[in-house]
């Protein structure tokens, strides 16, 4: 550990080394599980703006993160995207990762190879335009595909998730599977959470990691592979090859081997996706933010709390 790490220790030893950014709440898709059909969205005034989250990571750079992921909403829908990823790109990170829905990703793949940001992990929940566009609630299916396989072809690191619904998408978790194979894209598997528009329909969607992995068992075998101890997923090669990962959010939350904190789009950092307590960080000056974060990360639980009434996109996938 950096002799600045040391800020970053909770008590229970976890040490945050990742930041997650949620550049803003808005996005171009409506998934069923995330959104409702008209959202209410923070108005772009309010967002941090790209200055001011040069200034938050940087100082929380110096203080130990050391891998970052911006997400959304929808990342790509902010004009400065390529500005702030430019600027970040500038600074001594492991790991610079985005999670988008890939809509608008295919212009931005060149200027993006030359920058820090590599990672790329793209939501996509079907394999079938159709599905899709019940799912996403638009047509976008082949814009989204095309993407998908262009950025793998030129070399970024490309993972897709997929939040499984029962009744929705499970059926296609076979397809999944023989499509990772083929393209080399490993596929991780999200148990959907029961979070914002999801409670009232909760129940009825609902399918355990372990029920995934037990429909996929039927033509298949897994083999597990090594994750590191504040890896979301449990991660197995199968016997074609492919590589699949499960996310059991609800059926065996991750809290013990946490590493994140969360950067709201107004520039709020939260100690957990659910808690809303946070503080600002945009106007801190780099003396305070030891006691800031001290603060937040006492802060964070230690197993998983039930309730998060804000929805997922206001916080950031
Ligand atoms: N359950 C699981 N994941 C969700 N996301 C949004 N809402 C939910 C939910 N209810 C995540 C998805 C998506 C990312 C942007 O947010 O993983 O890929
Ligand atoms: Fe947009 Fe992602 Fe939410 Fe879908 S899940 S509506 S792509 S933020």
């Amino acid at each position: 550990m950096s002799a600045l790490g040391h800020h970053m220790v909770d008590k229970h030893g976890r040490r945050m080394r990742k930041l997650r950014i949620s550049l803003l709440d808005a996005c171009n898709l409506r998934c069923l599980y995330c959104m409702p059909e008209r959202p209410v969205f923070t108005p772009q005034k309010d967002w941090a703006s790209a200055k001011d989250l040069m200034h938050i990571t940087s100082n929380l750079v110096a203080l130990g993160i050391e891998e970052i992921r911006l997400t959304g909403g929808e990342p790509l829908l902010r004009r400065d995207f390529v500005e702030i990823v430019d600027e970040l790109s500038t600074l001594p990170v492991k790991k610079l990762g985005l999670t988008t829905n890939a809509l608008l990703l295919a212009p931005y793949l060149s200027l993006l190879q030359h920058t820090k940001l590599q990672q790329l992990n793209i939501s996509l929940d079907s394999l079938d335009a159709e599905n899709f566009k019940r799912i996403t609630r638009r047509d976008a299916f082949s814009t989204v595909m095309d993407a998908i396989l262009t950025a793998k072809i030129l070399g970024f690191t490309v993972k897709i998730n997929t939040v499984v619904m029962k009744g929705v998408n499970d059926h296609e978790l076979p397809a999944f599977v023989a499509w990772s194979a083929m393209h080399d894209i490993p596929v991780r598997f999200l148990e959907v959470m029961n979070i914002g528009v999801m409670k009232s329909q909760f129940q009825g969607r609902f399918l355990s990691a372990f029920d995934m992995k037990a429909m996929l068992k039927v033509d298949y075998q897994f083999s597990r592979l090594n994750d590191t101890s504040d890896s979301t997923s449990r991660n197995f090669r199968v016997s074609n090859g492919a590589e699949i990962g499960f996310i059991a959010s609800e059926s065996n939350p991750f809290c013990t081997g946490c590493s994140r904190l969360r950067l709201t789009p107004k520039g709020q950092i939260r100690p957990c996706l659910f808690m809303q307590e946070g503080i600002d960080l945009k106007s801190l000056a780099p003396e305070d933010y030891p006691e800031a974060l001290a603060t937040i990360i006492a802060m964070k639980p230690i197993g998983r709390i039930p309730h998060q009434p804000q929805p997922m996109y206001q916080i950031g996938g």
